[in-house]
């Protein structure tokens, strides 16, 4: 981590959320071209990348750390049920614990470290202060589920992934900043099931093309997509379960308050095979930016108003945008010399 995490700031009620200079240049702006539709956007997620990037490690942590494993607690508090795996999952959750402690351990070595003598594991979260020692496999020797207890300790959502008669069903996850899909709904599901409220790109052949990429990724070989929605405040938990804490914030958008209150919320996904069961982890790595940080970047704000002006009418309803979209559009058009 290049940046220290900052003290703990809220995503929520008063908002203290905030992004330093560093954590604005290193943003992973989602727009490659002035126009967005859907596609098969996936490459190889090869580490290390650029150092000081994103992408410079399989698993991002920022200055954000502290906040977002506050706001988790936080989350698993008020709804448990935002952490569930199926008992056949067990050893896909440790290879969870597995692949996270040995990756924090090698790219995070100021804030992890990770001791193994046969099945007898010492874990150290500096961070956190958290000092462990578990028996690797034994659910009874940590002090929650597998899944909760590392989930707890990595910023982004997660998913694992079983695969099974050529498809991936949502087995497990611990999911508390979505952006507005719900974990205890869609368990169980495959991978159309779950992507079944997605306009156009079914028809587009978007997901049979990317199932077949994802069911053929072997292990080591991690992919990664962007993602990308807007949302109101600084507001991580953008969850169904929690609708009627943030559904009305749309609403309160205003010509005065675009540049304040709407942030670009763009996901890092990344996929990776897991070595002992099969399962894909999927890791949901989310990054917010308010408008009045994204357009001190030229380049973006340019884009970003050619794209949100150009965004086909069926996604402006499918990412909830209908209600403030024209007002957006306004607002940046002021920073497209084109206009
Ligand atoms: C949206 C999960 C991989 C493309 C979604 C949604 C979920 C989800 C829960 C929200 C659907 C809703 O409205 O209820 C996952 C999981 C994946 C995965 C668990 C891991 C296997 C992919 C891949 C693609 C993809 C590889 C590649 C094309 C999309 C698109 C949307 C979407 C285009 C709509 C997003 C938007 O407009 O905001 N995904 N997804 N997903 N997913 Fe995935």
């Amino acid at each position: 981590m290049r940046m220290s995490p900052k003290p703990i700031q809220s995503f929520r009620d008063d908002f203290t959320y905030s992004n330093s200079p560093g954590a604005i240049a290193r943003f992973p702006f989602p727009f490659p071209e002035d126009e967005y539709m859907y596609s098969v956007n996936i490459e190889p997620h090869v580490t290390p990348g650029p150092e000081g990037s994103v992408y410079e490690h399989l698993l991002d942590i920022d200055e954000h750390y502290l906040s977002e494993m506050h706001e988790r607690d936080l989350v698993l508090k008020e709804n448990p049920k935002r952490c569930l795996a199926m008992p056949h999952m067990d050893l896909a959750c440790w290879d969870m614990i597995d692949r996270v402690m040995t990756c924090f351990a090698a790219d995070y070595p100021e804030h992890f470290s990770l001791e193994r003598e046969g099945d007898h594991w010492t874990w150290e979260n500096k961070l956190l202060n958290i000092k462990d020692s578990f028996t690797f496999g034994d659910s009874s020797t940590l002090p929650m589920p597998p899944m909760e207890y590392i989930g707890r300790q990595v910023q982004g959502d997660f998913a694992l992934l079983d695969q099974r008669d050529g498809d991936l069903f949502l087995d497990a996850g611990i999911v508390t900043c979505p952006a507005d899909w719900s974990l205890a709904f869609d368990a169980g599901m495959s991978f159309k099931e779950w992507h079944g409220p997605v306009p156009l790109a079914h028809g587009m052949g978007v997901f049979d093309r990317a199932l077949k990429y994802l069911c053929a990724i072997s292990q080591g070989r991690p992919v990664r997509r962007l993602n990308w929605t807007l949302t109101i405040n600084a507001r991580m938990d953008t969850s169904p379960e929690t609708y009627p804490q943030w559904g009305t914030d749309r609403a309160s958008v205003t010509p005065d308050n675009v540049g304040e209150k709407v942030h670009l919320r763009v996901e890092l996904q990344v996929l990776d095979r897991m070595s002992r069961s099969n399962a894909l982890m999927f890791s949901i790595r989310t990054y917010l930016i308010s408008m009045n940080d994204l357009v001190t970047n030229p380049e973006w704000a340019k884009r970003m108003h050619r794209v949100m002006k150009s965004l086909p009418p069926e996604l402006i309803e499918y990412k909830g945008l209908t209600r403030y979209h024209p007002m957006l559009v306004e607002w940046l058009s002021r920073f497209d010399p084109a206009n």
